[in-house]
């Protein structure tokens, strides 16, 4: 099969198109009506990207929108210096975004789109597997600023995203690697499947053309979908029902870690470490078998994520999580299972309990 196709439902349906070679997907991705079509890509992409400019530019009057690879690219100036382009050019509400790239790229693209003249259409293309599973599905778009990570941005859905998997060829593996750890996450809180094709299957044959990646991709994105659909503002539900906020397992702990490596440690990563902390806090506070919590240790690390830390003491990770926009008023605030695929919120964990769950990771007495 060519392609799959995930179907995000809520206030504005989007599909998500899974598959190879898909660049002359994104005409039909972006409706009709459109006749100008910016491209913001990562400059390191400039190769990358050009299958899907070749694609537009059969169609559409198309404009490129190069920015800095990375987080160095989610800043207010180079979402300045995006729409400044599109005022030069005159840039329509029936004209459209695409964005190419990372995380990164989808969230400030995304974001550009937006805000230009209010909100215009946009279509994003990941390049990275973390890309594919979590930024480009679900409508969140921003940028950093001094004061902390994400906290200026809109919800604009995509009308569009086209997960073109062999655009992971040229992935590192490192990355190819960390972006498993939101996948395995995916498989904890919804498709416990994911977990048995991690667990069965030989990390080295995980790569851009393997059906097993694709369909770790496909399963991941459904429950990204499911999620979405449901709460697509975070607005939140019930302790038995936690909303959008269930994407957030293992990310209090994860957030933390990343502040204090500086985010010099890959996202993925921090959140193997945060889902195995997670488990154990919840082993400790008494809703999860200790067995589902060495199968987090186990799928973790069978694709090589880490899976304990210690470079922390636990009262500057308290102090991070404290700081982490999770915490509600002066509680903190975990989502946590009471079984596989049973996501459920802990709130106000005693200090012993989290304490004991960072010494279980190999944090220092
Ligand atoms: N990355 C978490 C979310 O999209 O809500």
């Amino acid at each position: 099969m060519r392609e799959t196709v995930v179907r995000v439902t809520g206030p504005s349906p989007y599909d998500v198109v899974i598959g190879h070679d898909l660049a002359d997907r994104l005409p039909q991705l972006l409706g009709v009506g459109v006749q100008r079509v910016a491209v913001v890509f990562a400059d390191a992409l400039a190769e990358l990207v050009r299958p899907v400019l070749d694609s537009l530019a059969a169609a559409y009057d198309v404009m490129v929108l190069p920015i800095p690879d990375g987080e160095r690219a989610k800043k207010a100036a180079v979402a300045v210096s995006c729409w400044e382009a599109l005022g030069e050019a005159g840039f329509t509400r029936s004209d459209a975004v695409v964005t190419f790239g990372g995380g990164a790229t989808t969230d400030v693209g995304g974001f550009v789109a937006a805000t230009w003249l209010r909100g215009v259409r946009v279509v994003h293309v990941p390049t990275t597997l973390l890309g594919m599973v979590d930024a480009a599905v679900g409508g969140k778009t921003g940028v950093n600023t001094r004061s902390g990570k994400n906290l200026v941005g809109a919800f604009h859905e995509p009308v569009g995203v086209l997960c073109d998997l062999s655009t992971l060829r040229s992935l590192p593996r490192a990355e190819l690697l960390a972006g498993l750890g939101e996948v395995i996450k995916c498989g904890f809180i919804a498709d416990p499947a994911i977990l048995t094709l991690v667990e069965g299957n030989a990390p080295s044959g995980l790569d851009a053309d393997s059906a097993v990646l694709r369909e770790l991709v496909e399963r991941a994105v459904r429950v990204k979908a499911g999620v979405v659909s449901a709460d697509l503002k975070e607005i939140g539900g019930r302790p038995d029902d936690p909303g959008r906020e269930v994407l957030n397992y293992g990310h209090t702990m994860a957030h933390a870690i990343e502040r204090t490596e500086n985010y010099r440690i890959r996202h993925g990563e921090a959140v193997s470490i945060g889902c195995v902390y997670v488990a154990e806090l919840a082993n400790r506070a008494g809703t999860l078998g200790s067995d589902v919590v060495e199968r987090h240790r186990h799928a973790f690390a069978r694709v090589g994520l880490p899976t304990s830390y210690s470079k922390a003491s636990f009262d500057d990770l308290h102090r991070a999580m404290r700081v982490d926009k999770k915490a509600r008023g002066s509680q903190l605030r975990f989502i946590v299972l009471s079984d596989l695929a049973v996501p459920t919120v802990l709130a106000g964990p005693s200090v012993v309990d989290l304490r004991d769950a960072y010494a279980a990771i190999g944090g220092p007495e």
